[in-house]
């Protein structure tokens, strides 16, 4: 597990378990950010490497959202975020969804007044082949049952785990290579939250989908991810291991309640 430089000494605990910055598909270097004259990122670096799940833990108005608005440049940054090599920041969010990143916002984003067919087809607005676009609509509405016999429903009548499930499948219509999730899990009951992490898991693995994680449910978060990081205040304050973050006392009393 390794902390940030900034943070307290006492606190640091070094160790070589995470893997060389060479195979990363996401390399988030000390990015700051804000809305207008008002400062919220300070010191953002975080690494998502090919084929990972990585979890971003922290506090209410720690700038999880503004890190993952940052990623896909809704938000301006400085710093650098390298992605496959490119550098993103100063692109605009449409040449970042060109690139690979898609997002599934906080409170889903879907579009209410759309059928959960029309919010698939417009997650695919990125791509030409009208072919391929079928082939997919129809692959997230077998992998998804529920939406399949909804594909008529406006998504603003679903339920709120089917909605989840409708944001999921239309930010993968972009055929992503990096996907950002803001705290999925949001208002969803236990069990419904425990199928969504499976079938994230599921997506990870089947279509070789990385994954940014923002979440507050921790537990079932750090039990899909790779790694995880910790955000305090606009600063990525603790890195590690989803075991050693599930082992540290700090992470257990914050965000596991134990
Ligand atoms: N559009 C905005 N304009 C001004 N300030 C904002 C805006 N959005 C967020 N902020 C501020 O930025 C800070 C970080 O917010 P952010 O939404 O990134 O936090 P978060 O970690 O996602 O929190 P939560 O867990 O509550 O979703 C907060 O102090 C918030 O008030
Ligand atoms: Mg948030």
């Amino acid at each position: 597990m390794t902390t940030n430089e900034s943070e307290p000494a006492g606190h640091v605990e070094q160790d070589s378990t995470t893997q060389p910055a060479a195979d990363a598909l996401l390399e988030v270097a000390s990015i700051r950010a804000g809305y207008g004259p008002v400062p919220v990122l300070h010191d953002v670096s975080l690494r998502v490497g090919r084929g990972e799940v990585v979890v971003l833990l922290g506090a209410n108005g720690a700038g999880k959202t503004t890190t993952l608005r940052a990623l896909c440049g809704v938000v301006r940054s400085s710093g650098s975020v390298r992605f496959d090599g490119e550098e993103l920041v100063g692109q605009s969010t449409r040449t970042i969804a060109r690139r690979g990143i898609a997002m599934v916002p906080q409170g889903r984003g879907t579009f209410k007044d759309l059928s959960v067919l029309e919010n698939l087809a417009a997650g695919a607005f990125l791509r030409r082949s009208r072919s391929e676009v079928a082939q997919d609509i129809a692959f997230w509405l077998e992998t998804f049952p529920r939406l399949g016999e909804r594909r008529q429903q406006k998504a603003g009548t679903l339920s709120g785990g089917e909605q989840q499930m409708l944001a999921i499948a239309r930010a993968m219509m972009s055929r992503p290579r990096l996907l950002l999730l803001d705290e999925p899990s949001l208002g969803l009951a236990p069990r419904i939250v425990q199928d969504l992490f499976r079938m994230l898991g599921k997506i990870n693995r089947e279509q070789e989908t990385s994954m940014l994680v923002v979440e507050q449910s921790a537990e079932l978060a750090l039990a899909i991810a790779d790694r995880g990081y910790v955000l305090e205040s606009g600063n990525t304050v603790l890195s590690g291991t989803a075991a050693e973050l599930q082992d540290h006392d700090g992470v257990r009393q914050a965000y596991l309640g134990v």
